[in-house]
């Protein structure tokens, strides 16, 4: 497993989504065991939000780290209706119980709201005197939000970026790179859906003997600066997804999927779902 240094951690480059799970009951058994075989691959770092399975997702998380929070790295995030100086910590605190933790190593403002930054950054920083979160970053933010922002103790900002969704790279990626403020890619895999069954991705897959996904998830890491977070509660997935870290492509590859997924020319509104 490659790693990155993030927060003044190194985490596993490939970590693991949350979003969509703690949503059905009867799925529960199956994401826990999906998260613990992904965190014996070497998957060390867990992403979740309050706002998955409105705490759902952060009950399967606690579940899945019982006995192992040693090994994880835990992010997750508050709501921007949540981000005022009393919302934040009393959000964090409501987090903290769901995971069955003292400790959130990275805390992030999901996207931009109604509070003033500073009101945030203000509690966040609290929650870190206190010890309840170890850093702190942003997610949906585009490059005028951090110019906005201007603060270095701002750890990642957690964005959408997959080959159908590259408008980043135009400004906002090598803006964080030159700030050396690693990126988080959600949705590297594009959820799974069409891009997957690209015959540009396929043919890729076909010359490395991998799947899509897994071309997918080495083209988003292809570059410095950059982890991805896939989640995966089919077993397979979650074994393909920890093997992608050894994955390199060619140059040949990367032009083929610059003809099918062209990079962008000039500036884009930074994509969200
Ligand atoms: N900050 C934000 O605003 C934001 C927004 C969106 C997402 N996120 C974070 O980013 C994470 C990833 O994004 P996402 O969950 O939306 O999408 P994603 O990771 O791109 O795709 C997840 C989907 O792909 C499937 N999958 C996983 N590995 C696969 C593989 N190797 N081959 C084929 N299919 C595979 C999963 O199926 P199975 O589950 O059935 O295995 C699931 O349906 C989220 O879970 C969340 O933690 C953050």
């Amino acid at each position: 497993m490659r790693h990155h240094q993030l927060a003044d951690t190194a985490v596993s480059i490939i970590g693991q989504g949350t979003w969509r799970m703690g949503e059905d009951p009867t799925a529960k058994r199956q994401e826990v065991a999906a998260l613990q075989q992904g965190i014996e691959l070497g998957m060390n770092l867990i992403d979740t939000a309050e706002m998955y399975g409105e705490g759902g997702a952060e009950q399967v998380v606690g579940q899945a780290i019982q006995g192992r929070r040693d090994q994880v790295f835990l992010v997750s995030k508050v709501y921007p209706h949540n981000a005022s100086r009393h919302g934040v910590v009393a959000a964090c605190e409501r987090s903290l119980k769901r995971l069955g933790t003292e400790h959130i190593d990275l805390y992030l403002l999901h996207w931009r709201g109604q509070y003033p930054l500073d009101e945030t950054v203000e509690a966040f920083e609290h929650l870190r005197q206190q010890g309840k979160i170890g850093r702190w970053g942003v997610s949906n933010f585009d490059v005028d939000d951090l110019e906005e922002l201007d603060d270095p103790r701002c750890a990642t900002n957690q964005v959408l970026y997959n080959p159908e969704a590259r408008g980043i790279e135009f400004d906002l990626l090598p803006w964080s790179r030159q700030r050396g403020l690693p990126t988080m890619a959600y949705c590297p895999i594009a959820q799974g859906g069409k891009l997957l069954r690209h015959a540009a991705l396929q043919a890729i897959a076909d010359k490395h003997g991998i799947t899509a996904a897994q071309a997918c998830l080495a083209w988003v890491l292809r570059q410095d600066g950059v982890i991805a977070i896939p989640k995966a509660v089919h077993p397979d997935h979650v074994r393909q997804n920890a093997a992608a870290t050894s994955i390199q492509l060619d140059s040949e590859d990367l032009e083929q999927l610059d003809r099918a997924c062209p990079p962008p020319r000039r500036k884009q509104h930074l994509a969200m779902v």
